[in-house]
């Protein structure tokens, strides 16, 4: 499993130049004007960083991009990382180039001339960010992280700057091992504990078991897990960093640790991949653990329901008929639509109990909008265009890709039963908004809410700029950053 990597942030190293050991990284402009520190690598090396500045590998390089030399001669360091930066950067491209980094150096020691570098922090939350690998399962031991420094002339800022940001990597992380794990290491009790250890960073944790979901009459969650072996539960994370009487934030998390289908059962091809189908719940508690390390100044309270959906001898069938916690009944014509089952009874529970300000769902919820959208940008359903501008810009500022999806009646006549108040899918056409209006039924009057499908972008096939293939973590950073800009009395 992984956690970020420890940066330490210096003025003076204590080695010169020509001695650091590992990897070193100098920047130098598109132009190819060297700082001082370059300046010196390049005097080491007897003119090998003019050389490539000179060069055309060097010509052909965009901003942000690392041009590596290997075994300089004139340097103790086993590779120079020349950055391709200009002196005024911006957010992105400094994360990015920080990731750049971050895969360049794999395991080895990295020390960053960085001189007066605006946006150094950003640099290092891209380091911390790409800097992951999940090997729990893996008995050949990756090797040791060797240790992160950024040498910069104003350490104390940069290190002040990185904090919160170090909060949210750890965040990110908690997201990604979540959203690795195997169903059958991470099962519903499993997951509840790992939530239930946050409160070591300060979290109010509850976990509701069956009896009590019973006593609430969350039927339709817990006909989804009926068919398991392992206890359908809901966890309830809280943190109260704001002010007293503020209502709070909801963020609700789909967390299907494994979804066969059900008796509705998946083509055996790619079944493997529903071990991310608790990924919206993954990024609620990645977000939770975020806010409460970097001690956000405002109320949120995390929900994830946690059920496995699996075929038995006492699975949910289709033609069955649930009742919710809210009272409307619902006939199940699919067994493997059970995310917005799963999430309808959460999100009245969470208006119920809570009393929000605003609601944030997040789930893999279908595969219609992969086919949509791809794995670049997760659909973003709301009924509520302050809120929902509010997230598109958090996700658009921290690199995240969201895009709006409709809503509107005649998608919601596609959920008509004929003998309950509604059908759990609306047929092949719009699924993804379908699935979003089963939820919207379930959202009271007058309260803001956002659902997120995240199905295509939780975890994917190929490295990203800011994580190797698998899970991604997308939205720990976008929640955070609209908890911090809507919600954070500053
Ligand atoms: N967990 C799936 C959606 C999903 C698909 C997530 C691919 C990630 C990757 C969800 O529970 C599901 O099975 N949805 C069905 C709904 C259908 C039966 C209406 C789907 O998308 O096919
Ligand atoms: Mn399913
Ligand atoms: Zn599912």
């Amino acid at each position: 499993m992984s956690a970020p990597t420890p940066i330490r942030f210096t003025r003076y190293d204590p080695k010169s130049l020509a001695e650091i050991e590992g990897h070193l990284a100098i920047v130098v402009t598109p132009e190819g004007t060297m700082d001082q520190a370059a300046r010196s690598a390049n005097r080491l090396t007897k003119g090998a960083v003019a050389r490539l500045i000179a060069s055309d590998s060097f010509a052909k390089a965009k901003t942000g991009q690392v041009v590596t030399l290997a075994w300089p001669a004139g340097l103790a360091a086993e590779a120079l990382h020349v950055l391709v930066l200009p002196r005024r950067l911006d957010q992105a491209t400094a994360r990015k180039a920080g990731a750049k980094l971050a895969e360049a150096r794999g395991s080895a020691a990295l020390t960053v001339k960085a001189g007066n570098m605006t946006r150094a922090a950003d640099l290092s939350l891209g380091i911390a960010l790409r800097g992951y690998s999940f090997d729990a399962h893996k008995s050949a031991k990756s090797d040791e992280l060797g240790e992160v420094v950024i040498c910069h002339n104003k350490p104390e800022e940069i290190e002040a700057a990185y904090q919160p940001l170090q909060a949210v990597a750890e965040g990110v992380h908690m997201t990604r091992n979540l959203v690795n794990e195997p169903a059958n290491v991470l099962t519903t009790t499993e997951f509840a504990s790992r939530l239930a250890d946050m409160t070591k960073i300060g979290l109010e944790v509850e976990v509701l078991e069956e009896a009590e979901l019973e006593k609430l009459g969350m039927r339709t969650l817990l006909c989804v897990g009926q068919g398991s072996a392992s206890p359908s539960k809901v966890v309830v994370m809280k943190w109260n960093g704001g002010a007293k009487d503020a209502a709070p934030l909801a963020l609700v998390g789909k967390g299907v640790v494994f979804d066969t289908g059900g008796i509705s059962l998946k083509p055996a091809a790619g079944m493997e991949d529903m071990t991310m189908d608790m990924g919206g719940a993954g990024v609620v508690a990645g977000t939770m653990r975020a806010l409460a390390l970097r001690k956000a100044k405002a109320n949120v309270v995390g929900l994830v329901g946690l059920v496995e959906n699996m075929p038995s001898g006492t699975a949910i069938r289709p033609g069955d008929v649930v009742t919710s916690m809210k009272g409307d009944t619902v006939e199940i014509i699919n067994t493997d639509a059970e995310g917005r089952l799963v999430l309808c009874d959460v999100l009245w529970y969470a208006q119920e109990r809570f009393k929000p300000a605003g609601v944030i769902d997040l789930a893999t919820l279908t595969g219609a909008i992969i086919i949509g959208l791809g794995h670049d940008n997760a659909g973003v359903f709301s009924n509520d265009d302050t809120l929902c501008n509010a997230f598109l810009k958090a996700a658009a500022q921290e690199d995240e890709g969201a895009w709006r999806m409709p809503l509107g009646q005649s998608y919601d006549d596609q959920l008509k039963s004929n003998i309950a108040d509604m059908k759990n899918v609306g047929g092949r056409p719009a699924g993804s908004i379908t699935a979003a209006q089963f939820l919207q039924r379930f959202i009271q009057e007058g309260t803001p809410w956002i659902h997120l499908d995240i199905a295509g972008v939780a975890s994917v096939k190929s490295n990203t700029s800011y994580a190797p293939k698998g899970a991604t973590g997308w939205g720990v950073m976008a929640l955070n950053r609209l908890v911090q800009d809507t919600y954070e009395d500053l």
